[in-house]
């Protein structure tokens, strides 16, 4: 038996640690929230992705009243912006939360299936997305998302 122990390493910052260009992704983030679709939950998610030729694209949860055909912000973001740039690495990714008529005071950690994606997103332009996880009380950082998704099904594993 060999044991193998995988460690997540994530970074806490307060905004004014952060660059200008760090600060205007997160407050896109946080503007993007006003824009959820989330009757149901009342959990409104606003994602905002910098693309490396320096647009910022936004999303936000879309929900449905059949539950499952909802999608995350960050998938809605993702997903837009590699529709509209096919060609462009995604470089970072905010994303905020607002629930109880303010903003989370703990960050949001992206679901699983948005994990998936992500590590999808930086195989595929082979460009680690950096990930920040805004919250009332300061930012998480995290340097890339295969951090959030150790032993990660991806297409070496198709092609085994
Ligand atoms: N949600 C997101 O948009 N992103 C996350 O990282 C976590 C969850 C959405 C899905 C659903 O619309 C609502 O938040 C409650 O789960």
């Amino acid at each position: 038996m060999k044991k193998r122990e995988i460690t997540t390493v994530t970074y806490e910052y307060s905004v004014e640690e952060l660059s200008k260009e760090e600060q205007l992704l997160i407050e896109k983030s946080k503007e993007a929230v006003k824009n959820a679709y989330a009757p149901y939950s009342k959990f409104k998610v606003g994602a905002a992705v910098l693309l490396a030729n320096g647009e910022i694209i936004t999303g936000t949860n879309q929900e449905n009243a059949a539950y499952p055909s909802g999608l995350c912000a960050e998938r809605v973001a993702v997903f837009y912006a590699n529709s509209k740039y096919p060609d462009v690495p995604v470089k970072a990714i905010a994303v905020t939360a607002f629930t109880n008529n303010k903003f989370v005071k703990t960050p949001v950690p992206p679901c699983g299936s948005c994990r998936q994606v992500l590590v999808e997103t930086e195989t595929r332009f082979n460009t680690p997305i950096k990930i920040y996880l805004v919250s009332e009380t300061g930012i998480t950082v995290i340097h890339d998302a295969k951090e959030l998704l150790p032993l990660n099904f991806d297409e070496s594993s198709l092609n085994n």
